[in-house]
């Protein structure tokens, strides 16, 4: 198996990222909340081919002073999943947390998602718990926890 994306980042938010977010993320944020990100409560990661292609990006949001990261978003485009990209692009991705200070992720993810659920469970997240009805269409959401 041969990867093909190297990592880059952290990186302001360019409008490849919020493109590839509208057109591929199942809930995809509007301009005015990418917009709203402070300087200092984001890292964006982006993976990215030889000829520096997008191929994904993961975004967290973090505070000053906290060693917790919080996953908002990871996405790979279709035709590189299932085939090691998503696994490397994250182990750069906590490598590089790690570097930075950071003891854990945290995150919720849509509870029929389960391919991203799966992703998760294999990098080591544990279940913390179902909140119900947590998104406005009434889905579900599971909230995990890695310690790095
Ligand atoms: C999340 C994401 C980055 C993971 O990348 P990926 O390349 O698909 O992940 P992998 O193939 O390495 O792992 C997915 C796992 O789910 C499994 N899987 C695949 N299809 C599945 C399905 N329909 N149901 C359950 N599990 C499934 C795979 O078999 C794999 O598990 P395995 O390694 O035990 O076989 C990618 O799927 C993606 O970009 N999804 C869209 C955006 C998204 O939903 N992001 C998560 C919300 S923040």
């Amino acid at each position: 198996m041969s990867i093909i994306g190297k990592l880059a980042g952290p990186e302001a938010p360019c409008s490849e990222v919020t493109s590839l977010d509208c057109e591929l993320f199942p809930r995809p944020w509007n301009l005015e909340q990418w917009g709203s990100l402070s300087r200092d409560r984001f890292l964006l990661f982006t993976w990215r081919s030889q000829e520096s292609r997008l191929l994904g990006f993961a975004l967290y949001g973090v505070a000053p002073g906290d060693d917790v990261a919080h996953l908002y978003k990871i996405l790979l485009r279709p035709e590189y999943r299932g085939m090691g990209e998503a696994k490397a692009f994250w182990l750069a991705i906590t490598e590089r947390l790690r570097g930075r200070g950071y003891a854990s992720v945290y995150l919720e993810v849509e509870s029929l998602n389960h391919v991203a659920i799966r992703f998760y469970e294999r990098a080591g997240f544990r279940h913390l718990r179902r909140v119900r009805s947590y998104y406005s269409d009434g889905g579900d959401a599971l909230m995990m926890n890695l310690t790095l």
